[in-house]
């Protein structure tokens, strides 16, 4: 039995060793935020955050885990009380389909709370592993904006071009 901290909470997982954490969180724990999309690590779909890095889920086993800590979307913030990244993809329509966004919002986080003044450059490159096959990446964009401004504590408006 592997014990695994999720969004704070402390589990013992019941799965074999070699399960991809994404089955772990979906099927065991019922967390469904992250997203199976290729399975191959190729996507971004599956993004959620180990000791403050991105990881895609879908390809990192359990057994490389053991007493790590991570961080799903569900972790992020409530409807009731959405953390910066949330609302800002609301505020922006980041969303299409939504099936990219948990990923985006993952790897952004990742981004963002080590680094609230990166640069639009520096946003750009560090997204580039999430892919939209909706074509929203420039929404996405103005949302992480958005978002690095309200963790800089400073207006909720960007200055981005909106064309996605
Ligand atoms: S589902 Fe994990 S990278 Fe695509
Ligand atoms: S909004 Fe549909 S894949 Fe990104």
């Amino acid at each position: 039995m592997t014990s695994l901290t999720v969004n704070g909470t402390r589990h013992d997982i019941r799965s074999e060793p070699d399960t991809p954490l994404l089955y772990v969180l979906r099927d065991e724990l019922g967390l469904h935020g992250a997203k199976y999309g290729c399975g191959l690590g190729q996507c971004g779909a599956c993004t959620v955050i180990v000791g403050g890095e991105p990881v895609l889920s879908c390809v990192t086993p359990l057994l490389v885990l053991e007493n790590k800590s991570v961080t799903t979307i569900e972790g992020l913030g409530t409807i009731e009380a959405p953390g910066p990244l949330q609302e800002a993809f609301i505020a922006e329509q980041a969303a299409q389909c939504g099936y990219c966004i948990p990923g985006m919002m993952m790897r952004a986080q990742a981004l963002l709370q080590r680094d609230p003044n990166v640069s639009d450059e520096a946003i750009r490159a560090y997204m580039e592993p999430n892919l939209c096959r909706c074509g929203t990446h420039m929404r996405i964009l103005s949302a992480i904006r958005r978002a690095a401004d309200r963790m800089r504590g400073g207006s909720t408006q960007t200055s981005g071009t909106r064309t996605g």
